[in-house]
């Protein structure tokens, strides 16, 4: 499916992989390249390459330094750094290694092209033996259909334009779609969400679609789809808000593990609610001080309009909780504490199931998507009391800003058997082997392995 894949091998040139221990080994063996590789100065460091040149001067072969123990990324850098061409790896390798090698070229040919040419097309790889090729494209599209939606900016991605492409998907696979806009949302009483989204031109929605045996285990996934966050009348300084056209990254994840599990059959009755709208300013915006009577009844006091991420969740979940799901999990970008805790890298989550919990982190650990588990502190509950209102959607304190946050969401979870709230990044601050900067379905494939290794 992806063009960066191929069956053709009859023009590929070899890649030998190998690492900076085993380069004197690999010299040994063939000493007629040592004086080659000496001048060109290759010393097998993880993503440089190095051409073998026949005795005509034809490229012959390549050599990869790949990082010890390196699965996922190890030929992730050379779609982009080798010339265009077609390659094949050299080498043994098991089926899980054959797979994370075909995943790790695949996710490093990604361009967002939408909006301006690629100056090149990626080098082409021919799949390689065992490689599980229809999981490498299910999780391919998966984490493209996520960068796609977060790499758009918000004039094409508004709450219309996500549910639309959130619901393509969903009747792709042959789903029940519902989706509410604008006022529906008050009459089928969502009203955080309508409130957070009635002062944007573009109005608020929820996507809510059902998938799977209606018997099998119930797994509902919530996003965070604020299309773009200007913080409210709570305006975002400058820098701050450069960046919030990510702020449906959450919904982006969702919408792209959504359609990976459908792909991938999993005998689950998958549930997907992405409550979706623009947190703008206008003379109708919703203030602080307001007080909300959430869906589930609690009342809300706004003690920032910034957070307004927990406030449109808060009633997705509330939906979400009253079919008692077996599992439970709602992505967002949500705080800017998670990223100070634990930096872009690694995506923080929450959960009170050790079981749970434990075997999430192994599962990121596992492919190469790490997750990182924050708790939920009870003793910081009262910190978010509301003065006039049950609840506050701040606390008066700046710490623990990502646990507070998930003890907000917590309010609205109870009868779910297990629930995982992920505070994610959505993008790559920097380019890296397979993850070029910009929007990434950061968590994707750990959560993705995860519901897997659990139900699949
Ligand atoms: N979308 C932001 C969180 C965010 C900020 C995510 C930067 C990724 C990068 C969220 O809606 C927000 O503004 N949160 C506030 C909460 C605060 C007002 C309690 C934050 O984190 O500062
Ligand atoms: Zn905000
Ligand atoms: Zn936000």
């Amino acid at each position: 499916m992806f063009s960066c894949l191929t069956r053709d091998a009859s023009s590929a040139v070899p890649i030998t992989p190998v690492t900076k221990a085993a380069l004197p080994q690999w010299l040994e063996a063939h000493p007629d390249k040592r004086e080659w590789l000496n001048v060109i100065g290759f010393k097998a460091e993880p993503n440089s390459f190095a051409f073998l040149p026949s005795s005509k001067g034809e490229p012959t072969r390549v050599l990869a330094g790949v990082a010890e123990g390196e699965s996922i990324w190890a030929f992730a850098a050379l779609p982009a750094s080798l010339p265009e061409g077609v390659y094949s790896i050299d080498a043994e390798l098991d089926d899980a290694h054959a797979t994370a090698a075909a995943l790790g070229w695949s996710l490093g040919s990604y361009a967002f092209t939408e909006y301006k040419a690629p100056k090149r097309a990626p080098a082409a790889l021919v799949w390689p033996q065992h490689a599980d090729q229809a999981e490498v494209d299910r999780i391919t599209k998966g984490v493209f259909l996520a960068r796609d939606l977060i790499n758009t900016p918000t004039e094409d991605m508004g709450p219309d334009h996500l549910i639309d492409a959130g619901a393509a998907i969903a009747k792709d696979a042959g789903a029940r779609v519902r989706i509410l806009r604008g006022d529906e949302l008050l009459e089928q009483n969502y009203p955080t969400i309508h409130a957070v989204g009635r002062a944007s031109t573009r109005a608020p929605g929820l996507l809510d679609f059902t998938w799977g045996d209606d018997t099998a285990p119930k797994v509902t996934l919530v996003g965070k789809g604020v299309c773009f966050d200007t913080g409210g009348l709570n305006i975002k300084p400058r820098e701050g808000m450069l960046q919030m056209k990510k702020d449906m990254g959450g919904a982006a994840v969702v919408l792209g593990l959504a359609q990976a599990l459908m792909a991938a059959g999993t005998p689950v009755r998958l549930r997907v609610l992405i409550p979706a709208v623009e947190n703008s300013i206008a003379g109708n915006a919703f203030r602080p001080l307001d007080i909300i009577r959430t869906r589930a009844g609690k009342t809300v006091e706004i003690g920032n309009t910034d957070a307004e991420g927990r406030l449109i969740l808060c009633d997705a979940l509330s939906e979400a909780d009253s079919e008692k799901p077996e599992l439970l999990i709602d992505c967002a970008t949500l705080t800017g504490a998670a990223r100070i805790a634990l930096g872009p890298e690694v995506q923080a989550f929450f959960c009170d199931d050790d079981n749970v919990a434990s075997k999430l982190h192994q599962a990121g650990a596992t492919v190469g998507d790490p997750m990182w588990r924050l708790p939920i502190w009870r003793p910081y509950r009262k910190l978010i009391d509301g003065k006039c209102a049950d609840l506050n959607n701040v606390a008066a304190t700046p710490f623990a800003g990502s646990v507070i946050a998930a003890l907000y969401l917590g309010e609205f979870v109870s009868a779910a058997t297990a629930w995982v709230h992920v505070d994610l990044m959505a993008a790559n601050v920097n380019s890296r082997p397979g993850r070029p900067e910009g929007g990434e379905a950061t968590g994707l494939r750990a959560l993705y392995r995860y519901i897997r290794d659990r139900f699949g």
